[in-house]
């Protein structure tokens, strides 16, 4: 029986969650054996819920990536740039396969590392790095290769999803809910990674280069985030029929692959709109499929480890295969900016001082840049004296929209930024 030796860089969460996953491998299905051969990490002595003892110890993690006693370097370090780069490179410049949960550094440079591992005749694998225990890359990769994809669109951090299904549901505050995730190992070293969109900005960039075979281009990339997202918002939508979601997207449009990031407002019958707590979804939409929808965890050691440990079972035949899928005939995608005139119904919600006439010069604010209103709901005052209104608009532009708020931001009685979020159309 074949084994593959595991050099394993970064034992936080999904690192220790791959050792324990090694050390009950007799419960898996896996094509031979697998042995830890090194580890590395910043802390040697930290308490960790897996015994590390045994396996023989690196301070430098390229010196593990070099090293001849591992078959399979296993980058689970994080970051960008820095050690986690600079091991990848060396993993496979030595001739070595590589497994990785980072999705910044494949964002930021999948492209030249999936040619450097094509010159070395390597596999480059990141099936963690995408959605968690979901197993998409493959499935974009691979099996949907028969498929002229469309549109992606999905949720892709656990953190802002529980954030945002736990404030509205438990009514505890943005930061209470967020230690929680934390705690639960849903959120990145650095949380604001996972509030301000980049987190997921990252997966949706990775899946929108492997199923439109395009450049991965991060520069072109949208992002908004959950961080000015209150749970006055949150409630007011919900009264109004509405979940806020952050969703991304990429698809395919006539100038090039649009890929973006942002809270949307979903009708609560959407498919999207009832996805709660951690979990991911992806939705993939295509010719001649229709349209497939993988939901599960999206995040957590357990399902990250497993999806590290897919990738380790898939190395006991590597076969090189392209990291992005994309072969060399594959014509020359671009990834392109989002259109900022794009047409949508918007969710508009401002706190006006209460007196008379505010609400008249609101909607005059909003007549005056051809902004309609299908929907209002006004709350009594709060101890300040200021009224939240939320408002859903008919189509209109962004640019409509956001002249309007730059305007209703001009008004005497406006208190705060108004805050916009655009809707997402009922699907079935
Ligand atoms: N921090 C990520 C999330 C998990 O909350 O989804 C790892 O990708």
């Amino acid at each position: 029986m074949k084994t593959l030796k595991l050099g394993v860089a970064g034992l936080g969460h999904v690192g220790c969650g791959l050792v324990d996953l090694v050390q009950k491998q007799e419960k898996l299905r896996l094509p031979g054996k697998v042995e830890v051969a090194g580890v590395t990490a910043r802390n040697r002595s930290r308490n960790r819920p897996v015994s590390i003892e045994s396996y023989a110890w690196y301070d430098d993690a390229s010196k593990l990536a070099a090293s001849d006693d591992i078959d399979v370097f296993v980058e689970l370090i994080g970051g960008s740039d820095g050690p986690a780069k600079v091991a990848v490179e060396t993993a496979i410049k030595s001739g070595k396969s590589v497994i990785t949960a980072n999705k910044a550094l494949i964002a930021m440079h999948g492209q030249e590392l999936a040619e450097l591992a094509r010159e070395h005749g390597v596999d480059l694998l990141f099936e963690a790095a995408v959605a968690g225990g979901v197993p998409i890359v493959r499935v974009l990769r691979d099996s949907l290769a028969g498929v002229d994809i469309q549109r992606v669109t999905g949720i892709l951090n656990g953190t802002c999803n529980f954030l945002l299904s736990e404030m509205l549901s438990t009514r505890r505050p943005y930061d209470v809910v967020l230690a929680e995730a934390q705690r639960l190992g849903y959120a990145e070293a650095d949380p604001t990674l996972d509030v301000s969109g980049m987190d997921a900005a990252h997966k949706a960039a990775i899946l929108a280069a492997i199923a439109f075979s395009a450049d991965l281009d991060f520069s072109q990339v949208s992002v908004r985030g959950v961080d000015e997202i209150e749970l006055l918002d949150l409630d007011l939508a919900d009264r109004l029929g509405l979940r806020i979601k952050l969703i991304a997207e990429g698809k395919v449009t006539p100038d090039g692959v649009v890929c973006r990031v942002e809270p949307l407002a979903m009708p609560i019958g959407h498919p999207l709109a009832r996805i709660s707590g951690s979990l991911n979804t992806i939705r993939v939409e295509g010719d001649p499929l229709g349209a497939v929808t993988l939901t599960g965890p999206g995040a957590g050691p357990g399902p990250t480890a497993s999806a590290v440990m897919g990738d380790v079972a898939k190395l006991f035949n590597p076969i090189a295969r392209p990291a992005f899928g994309r072969a060399e005939h594959h014509g020359v995608r671009k990834f392109v900016r989002a259109e900022p005139n794009e047409r949508s119904a918007f969710f508009l919600r401002v706190r006006l001082d209460d007196r008379a006439g505010a609400l008249a010069e609101l909607t005059e604010a909003l007549a005056e840049s051809g902004v309609s209103v299908d929907k209002l709901l006004q709350d009594s005052a709060d101890e300040n004296g200021a009224a939240p209104i939320a408002i859903v608009t008919h189509i209109c532009s962004r640019s409509d929209i956001n002249e309007a708020s730059d305007r209703v931001r001009s008004l005497e009685t406006n208190v705060g930024h108004p805050q916009i979020v655009a809707i997402e159309e009922a699907t079935d």
